[in-house]
Order: C-alpha cells, then structure tokens, then sequence
C-alpha cells in the first residue's frame, strides 16, 4: 500500500510551530474580547442553502464548494467561509441586539492549492449584527488593525471601499454594464460570457484584458447616494481620528456577494501579490433578509490564519511561546519516582515530563534536553534509597546538586522565581 498522506491542498502543524497557531487564536481573542465580542461555535457544515446567498455569481459557490449529499439525502456543503452561518445561526436565535461575535475555525475551498492558498485553511473573525452606525465599521477595521500589531505583523496596507446599498447600486450596476457591454470584446473570455449576470466581478477579475479595461471605468464611490456617501465619509473620518491610514481601493468588490457600503482588505505587504490578501471584510446589512430574517445590518470581517503566518514569518516576527516544560525526570531507578515526581510536581502546576521504558541514563539526559525543560530531576539508585534526588540546571549548566524528593517542589518553585 502507498504512504498515506494528507489530501493536496491542506497540511499537518506539529508540535512546536502549532504554538503559532495557538498564540495567534489567543491574541485574537484577548483583542476582540476586550471590545465585548463573544466566541461563537456553529457547524462547519450546513445546509446547501445557507451559502447560496454568499453569492451564485462567485467563484467561492460556483465552483469551489465542497457539497454533497449525506445518508439522509439532505445536500450538505462543508462551510466556504463562517459569515452565512452566523448569519443563519442570527436567525435561528434571535439574539438581542447588537450582537457582537467572534470565530475561529477551518473553512472549506476546492482552490488551485499553492504557497498560501488552500482548501482547508482557518480563520478567526467578528461578526456585528444590529446597527448600521459607521462607527461600528470603524471599530471592526480598528480591530483588525490592533490584533495586527499585537501580533507583530506591521507592514499591512489597509484598502477601503464602498460598495453603495440597494439605493444606489442597482443604477451603479447598470451604468457599469453599459459601459461594460460596449466593450465586450475587450473583456476576458470568461467575462464576455457571464457579464450580465455580475457586472461588478469583472471590476476585480485579475485577466490582463479585464484588468486593462477597469483602469477607465466608472467607479461606485462616485456614484454614491446621499446616505451611502455620508456613512462612508464617516467612516474615513472615524479611520482618520484613530490614526489608521487607509488606501482608497474603488475596484475593490470582495470575492463575495453579500456586501453593502464599507469594503475592506487588509494587504500583507511582505507577501507575493498573489496570495498577499490577508484579510477582508466589511458591511453586508441586506444578508440576513436575504436569507429569510429581519432587515438587519451587520458588518464584519474574516482574517486568514494560516496565510497572515506567512506574513509574520516573511517579517521575522518571532509568535507564540515554546511549549515544552519547566522540568524533565530523569530516572534510572525503576521508574516508581519518575511517576509519582512528575505527578506531585504537575499537581503543583509546574510543567514536567519524563522519559518510559527504563531507558538508560544517556537516553534519559538527551530526552531531557530535548524537552527544553530548564532543570533535570535526577533520580539514581543512591538517591532513592536515600530519599534524595539530584537537581540539574540543563540551561545554565552547573553542577548537580543533592536536596530531599520532598523538597522538590519548593526547590524548584524557588528556581523558576516564583
Ligand atoms: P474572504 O476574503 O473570502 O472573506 O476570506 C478572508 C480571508 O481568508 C482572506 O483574506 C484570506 O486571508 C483567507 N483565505 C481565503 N481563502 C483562502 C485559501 N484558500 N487559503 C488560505 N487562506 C484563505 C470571507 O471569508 C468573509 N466571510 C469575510 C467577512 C466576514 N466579511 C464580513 N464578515
């Protein structure tokens, strides 16, 4: 039989680097939750239906959905990205408004696997339901924009955009398809078939003749209505007063459907320019009626984990404490103290491991070195009989020193500093 291994588009994380991964769930969680955002768990596979409105026009339901039917004939779809389902989850509960969550979880993709780009990749992110004030957007984007720098991640290009509302976007839309249809030959061959069903995907379609063909296009932002212009002028201002800079991105669309007004990417700028997007989001206030609730506006975003690691790494930004312990037992003895050592020194919190089977002292010694634990517990025949252990300083090297197996605790306690 073949070695078995992990599907293309997808990867394992050992132990010690998927300490990145659980410092970067953590420091989210410390930003977001002290601006009263609350974890949220939903599935990560639901009904067909909830994603449909995520957009029939995009790439992310038409062609890269893993959907299927289970053994009760429902027609599942692992879930492409978690804003629907929080949505579906809004409707389902009802929630009193606003209602601020945060997520973290895998998501779902059939991508062209490459560097950054995956079919299984996590996100963490925040969802706000319940108001359509601009400050709220401001709040999402200071977030995103905080958790970065906690993270150690500076080199973030913040693009920003307005995508209008049902006020203002149907004329938009048809303006755009005028002018799109005159010049339908100059358009990517895909474009020149699917134009009237989404004229705005073409605005960020990255084919050279389509790309070409944007450069003199007219722009939503200045075709705004009274309202959509106000709110996004607030928000500019909001993004100003907190010291956020900002590029104006008037073709940015986002790769999904269900956005309104603001749109925001966040650019890894130490990143290829191809998968250099490691984040985005913005508000999205007809999705929840879309999908059978009441009119209410929300506004978000989703951050790529694996893919703003990238980021952190190309930065040189060192994430996420060595896990590993504090001390290692080594014990040439039979065992019986390496058990009960490690077990009294864990029940006093400290961090301790050891090594099984009556390995010999050297293997013991290498194991202890490669735990990283600061101190060896040093159990001899000598020293057990006479109620001792040895205590080695592995660090900082030094000689060995006798003290009480009672005492180890305490010792070690007063080691540590604490
Ligand atoms: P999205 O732009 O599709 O938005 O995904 C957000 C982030 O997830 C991207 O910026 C990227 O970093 C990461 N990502 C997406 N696809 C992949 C992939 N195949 N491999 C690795 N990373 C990937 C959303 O998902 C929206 N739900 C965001 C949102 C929340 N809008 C409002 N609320």
């Amino acid at each position: 039989m073949s070695e078995l291994r992990h599907p293309p588009g997808t990867f394992d994380v050992l132990p010690p680097d998927s300490a990145r991964w659980e410092a970067f769930a953590a420091t989210f969680a410390r930003v977001v939750e002290a601006a009263g955002y609350g974890l949220i768990l939903t599935p990560t596979f639901e009904d067909v239906a909830v994603f449909k409105r995520v957009g029939e026009s995009t790439d992310v339901v038409r062609k890269e959905m893993y959907d299927f039917e289970d053994k009760g004939g429902r027609h599942i779809a692992l879930r492409p990205e978690v804003t629907a389902s929080v949505a579906r989850a809004f409707i389902q509960h009802r929630p009193a408004l606003p209602w601020k969550t945060w997520y973290a979880g895998s998501n779902f993709r059939y991508e062209r696997p490459q560097a950054g780009r995956y079919r299984e990749f996590r996100q963490v992110g925040i969802e706000a339901f319940g108001t359509d004030d601009a400050d709220l957007d401001v709040e999402v984007i200071a977030l995103g924009w905080e958790f970065y720098r906690a993270l150690g991640v500076n080199r973030v290009e913040l693009q920003l955009n307005s995508l209008g509302d049902a006020n203002c976007r149907p004329a938009y839309r048809e303006l755009l398809l005028n002018y799109l249809r005159e010049r339908r030959d100059d358009l990517c061959d895909d474009h020149k078939e699917r134009l009237e069903e989404n004229p705005l995907r073409v605005l960020d379609c990255k084919k050279e003749p389509c790309r070409d063909l944007v450069k003199a296009v007219p722009l939503q932002i200045d075709h705004l209505c009274d309202e959509c212009s106000t709110h996004f002028a607030r928000v500019r201002q909001g993004l100003d007063a907190l010291g956020i800079d900002y590029t104006l991105a008037p073709l940015l669309v986002r790769g999904l459907d269900y956005y309104t007004r603001t749109t925001f990417e966040y650019t890894g700028l130490a990143l290829e320019s191809a998968q250099n997007g490691i984040g985005g989001g913005g508000r999205y206030d007809g999705l929840v009626a879309a999908m059978g609730g009441p009119q209410t506006p929300a506004v978000g975003f989703a951050l790529g984990v694996d893919r703003t690691l990238l980021a952190a790494e190309a930065e040189g930004a060192v994430l996420g404490r060595q896990p590993g312990v504090d001390v290692f037992v080594v014990d040439f003895a039979g065992g019986e103290a390496a058990r009960d050592l490690t077990a009294a020194l864990r029940s006093a919190g400290i961090k301790a491991d050891r090594a099984y089977d009556n390995r010999s002292a050297k293997a013991q010694f290498k194991a202890a070195d490669r735990s990283g634990a600061r101190f060896a517990i040093v159990v001899g025949p000598d020293e057990a009989v006479a109620g001792n252990v040895g205590i080695k300083d592995l660090q900082q090297g030094g000689d060995q020193s006798t003290i009480p197996a009672a005492g180890v605790v305490d010792e070690v306690r007063r080691r540590l500093g604490g």
